[in-house]
């Protein structure tokens, strides 16, 4: 079924409305290497296009979500490098699919890796994920969007904490934070539960659904108000809202 090979990633459909994405450099723990990236994307790209597919998982090792983008790729760069070619730019493309992306985190996400589980729609972690921005020991910062969407997840004092320091997290205290749905055991088995569940309702709604709560991110309260309104009114007009099933509850 899956036509195309990967070096850097394993592509299955653990169900048939499900893609699993699995980071395959266990040596490197997960690094984020340019081809690997790449990959994830081509990737993502094809799942988000597949009319069978409802939701994607991404998945790491027991030991490694990811342990952060490559730092042997990355230690002779340049500036005038990094700048022109404009370094990390495409890690946002995944943030522009349509279909939810689940994270099932267990091990280190560091820097990059805990910035790519911050760009997911929903992270679930095992009791064994520590997340962390370790970018200040290497005379670096977050270049993944960490920075930005750290202080939207759990706050300002507690982002600059985690950016300033290089601490790592673990997992009940992300959960605590609000910076990760739950902490769960067989996390990748949870997580395409979850992905078929959301799978099985429908694509129009689900795709609205994730645009408007990403909205939050960008809108002031007023226009993201409108734009779920608009978009609500907007379902009226398909055919699964006229499909849609009413469940009366009754008071006994
Ligand atoms: N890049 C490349 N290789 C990495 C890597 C990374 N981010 N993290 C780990 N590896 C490699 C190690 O070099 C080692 O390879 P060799 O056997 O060839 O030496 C292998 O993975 C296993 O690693 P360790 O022996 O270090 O394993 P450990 O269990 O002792 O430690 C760890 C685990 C604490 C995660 C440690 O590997 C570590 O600190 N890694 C680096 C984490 C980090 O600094 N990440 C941030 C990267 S910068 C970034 O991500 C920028 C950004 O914002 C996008």
């Amino acid at each position: 079924l899956m036509s195309t090979q990967y070096e850097n990633i394993l592509v299955s459909n653990p169900s048939p409305s499900v893609t699993l994405i699995t980071f395959n450099r266990p040596k490197a723990l997960n690094a984020l290497s340019t081809p690997l990236f790449l990959e994830l994307n081509r990737a993502l790209s094809e799942a988000d296009t597949d009319q069978k597919i409802g939701a994607i998982v991404l998945t790491g090792s027991e030991k490694a979500f990811a342990a952060g983008a490559d730092i042997k790729e990355m230690k002779d760069k340049e500036f005038a490098d990094v700048y022109k070619n404009n370094f990390l730019e495409n890690w946002g493309e995944m943030t522009r699919l349509k279909k939810p992306v689940i994270a099932a985190v267990s091990g280190y996400a560091l820097g990059g890796g805990c910035e790519l589980a911050l760009m997911c729609d929903i992270i679930l972690a095992s009791p064994t994920a520590k997340f962390g921005q370790p970018e200040i020991n290497l005379g670096i910062i977050p270049g993944g969007g960490g920075s930005q969407r750290l202080v939207h997840a759990i706050g300002k004092s507690r982002a600059m904490e985690l950016v300033l320091t290089g601490r790592q997290v673990t997992a009940q205290e992300a959960e605590q934070w609000g910076m990760i749905s739950r902490v769960t055991e067989n996390v990748v088995d949870e997580a395409v539960k979850m992905a078929t569940d959301i799978a099985s309702k429908g694509q129009i709604s689900v795709q609205a659904a994730k645009e408007v709560v990403n909205a939050a991110y960008e809108l002031t309260l007023a226009e993201g108000l409108r734009f779920e309104r608009r978009t609500f009114h907007g379902l009226f007009a398909t055919k699964d809202q006229k499909e849609g099933k009413f469940f009366v509850v009754v008071q006994v």
